[in-house]
């Protein structure tokens, strides 16, 4: 068969691990051509492709990023985008697609699936929101990145006595900031499941200051929102997924907190840190098993499926069900912490 790959979306620690496993499965087990497209949906609209084969996936198992490139291009959003892809697949001869991407990439690929495309999905993100996969690749790498950077801010925020907010992302789910802020000894953590509220959070933390010198790390997502009407926020550009582009809520916090508190408070936003570099070993496996599993999906005929992890087996779930619901934080989770450790 010839078989497309391509990734979309925000890149992400485990991408070159299952490109790799397609291609290793496909060409050795399989006797396939792989086909790689570049810069996501872009690459399929515009036929630019780059030939994948073992020997180009050489030494990519630990490379953070994704070698066949990404963008947020969205084929629904350009004036004769569908057409176009649709022309590129007959084109190219592609009898099958491997689309690797989060919830916008994989709703693309729902969509062409009704256009009759044969498209296998895989899933990834490091904000862990997908619904039908109990994990994505990318986040534990990242909840680890993060963790690290909140165990540094301990050290320098206690030996100045200061409250430090660190922001990480996560546009609609708190995984990260939930995972890491446990993972990290949190004193508070904000998610855009729950709204906060400012008060709250400032009566919390000089509550604790006033014991004694404490270090505070209040770890907030990027898409954490104040309850209505407690605090202002700066009106945000939009994407082609009419996505905001999110990132700096942590300044607004630092300025209130010291403001209302008199505690000195500080901010480290770890953006893109957190989405760089190496995956973790976790991610390099899980991304190998969902690679795997997306070749065998073609070769079994499941298209309109996506690969995902159940009680640690890999099974092919329908692309509607994956991308029909958002997956949050499980408030149980963070509320049965909270009440021990935050606050
Ligand atoms: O991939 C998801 C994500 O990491 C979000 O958490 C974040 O808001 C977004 O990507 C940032 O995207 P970009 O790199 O396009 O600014």
């Amino acid at each position: 068969m010839r078989v497309g790959v391509l990734t979309g979306g925000g890149d992400c620690p485990g991408l070159n691990a299952v490109i790799r496993a397609v291609v290793r499965k496909g060409e050795m087990v399989f006797g396939d051509t792989i086909v790689g497209f570049l810069d996501g949906w872009r690459g399929v609209i515009e036929n630019r492709t780059t030939t994948l084969n073992v020997e180009r996936c050489r030494g990519i198992l630990p490379r953070g990023g994704t070698i066949l490139f990404t963008s947020r291009t969205n084929p629904y959003k350009v004036d004769g985008g569908v057409p176009r892809v649709l022309e590129t697949l007959k084109e190219e001869r592609i009898d099958a697609l491997v689309a690797i991407g989060g919830e916008d990439t994989l709703g693309v690929a729902y969509k062409l699936s009704g256009e009759g495309v044969q498209v296998v999905g895989v899933p990834k993100t490091i904000d862990n929101d997908l619904s039908a996969t109990e994990v994505t690749f990318g986040f534990h790498t990242a909840v680890q990145i993060a963790t690290e950077a909140i165990d540094r801010l301990h050290t320098t925020a206690e030996s100045h006595d200061r409250v430090i907010v660190c922001e990480v992302m996560g546009r609609h789910a708190g995984w990260i900031a939930t995972y890491a802020g446990i993972a990290g000894g949190a004193a508070e953590v904000l998610v855009p499941e729950e709204p906060f509220d400012i008060d709250e959070v400032c009566r919390n933390l000089k509550a604790r200051h006033a014991k004694g010198r404490f270090a505070s790390i209040v770890v907030v997502a990027e898409g954490a929102v104040p309850a209505e009407g407690t605090l202002t926020l700066a009106s945000r550009e939009v994407d082609e997924f009419g996505h905001v582009r999110l990132g700096g809520i942590a300044n607004t916090l630092a300025e209130e907190i010291e403001t209302r508190t008199g505690i000195e408070t500080r901010v480290t936003i770890l953006g893109h840190i957190q989405r760089g570099g190496t995956p973790t070993a976790f991610d390099r496996v899980l991304a190998t098993r969902f690679g795997i599993a997306a070749i065998d999906a073609v070769h079994a005929g499941a298209f309109g499926h996506m690969v995902s992890l159940r009680a640690d087996k890999i099974i092919p779930v329908p692309l509607e069900a994956a991308v029909s619901q958002l997956k949050v934080v499980d408030p149980d989770l963070l509320h049965g912490v909270a009440e021990v450790f935050f606050g």
